[in-house]
C-alpha cells in the first residue's frame, strides 16, 4: 500500500506518534511521512491509507485541521486512521479525568466519526494519548482547569512525561492493527 502518515504538531508531541506509526508502516509498505502544514487536500489521492494526526486544540482537532478535512471530497479512495494527542487526562482513571476529558478532548475522535459518515470514507479507527502542553497551555490550564494544589501536583508530573515509551509502544500497536485491517 501506499500510506501517507501525516501531523499536524506545533511541539512536537504528535510528530513523535507520526513517527512510530510511520516506523511501523514502512516495515511492509511504501510510506511517508509529511507535516500537515505541506500537505494539500489534492494529494491525497495519491494514498491508499491516511494516517491524519494532530494536537487536540481547544477541545478538538486543530483549527488548520478542521479547515482541512472539510475539503476532502466525498467518497475517496483513501482509508482514514486518526491519532491525537491532548494534554487533558485520558478518561480511564477516575471520573474526575472522565469529566476533564469529555469536556477537553473528546471531540477529537467524534470528529473523525463525523468525517466519516459526511464524506463517505473509510475510516478504520483511532489513536490518543496525553501530550506535555506547553508554557503557555500549562498555565492556562493551571489557572481555569486544574486549580488545586494537590490536584496540580499530581496532574503536572504525570502530564509532563508523555508521550512516554508506553504511549510509542501504543502507537505501533495501533498502526499495525490498522495496516492488518487494511
Ligand atoms: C492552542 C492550544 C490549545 C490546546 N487545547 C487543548 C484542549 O482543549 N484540550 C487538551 O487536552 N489539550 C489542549 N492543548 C494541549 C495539546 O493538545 C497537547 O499539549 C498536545 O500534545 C500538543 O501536541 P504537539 O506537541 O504535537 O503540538 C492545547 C494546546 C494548544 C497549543
Amino acid at each position: 500500500m501506499k500510506i501517507l502518515v501525516t501531523y499536524y504538531s506545533e511541539t512536537g508531541n504528535t510528530k513523535k506518534i507520526a513517527e512510530a506509526i510511520h516506523e511501523i508502516a514502512l516495515q511492509n509498505h511504501d510510506s511517508i511521512l509529511k507535516n500537515f502544514k505541506e500537505l494539500s487536500v489534492d494529494e491525497l489521492e495519491n494514498y491508499d491509507l491516511v494516517f491524519l494526526g494532530s494536537a487536540c486544540h481547544h477541545a478538538n482537532l486543530a483549527p488548520p485541521v478542521l479547515r482541512f478535512v472539510e475539503k476532502i471530497p466525498v467518497s475517496p479512495k483513501l482509508k482514514l486512521a486518526g491519532f491525537v494527542t491532548h494534554s487533558t487526562y485520558p478518561p480511564e482513571g477516575s471520573d474526575r479525568h472522565a469529566e476533564l476529558f469529555e469536556q477537553w478532548a473528546s471531540k477529537c475522535s467524534k470528529t473523525y466519526k463525523t468525517l466519516q459518515n459526511e464524506k463517505n470514507i473509510d475510516y478504520k479507527g483511532y489513536f490518543r494519548c496525553m501530550g506535555v502542553p506547553s508554557k503557555p497551555i500549562e498555565g492556562f490550564i493551571h489557572a481555569q482547569i486544574i486549580t488545586e494544589d494537590e490536584e496540580w501536583a499530581e496532574y503536572i508530573a504525570e502530564v509532563v512525561k508523555h508521550p512516554d515509551e508506553t504511549d510509542i509502544e501504543n502507537a505501533k500497536k495501533f498502526a499495525q492493527e490498522i495496516l492488518d485491517k487494511c
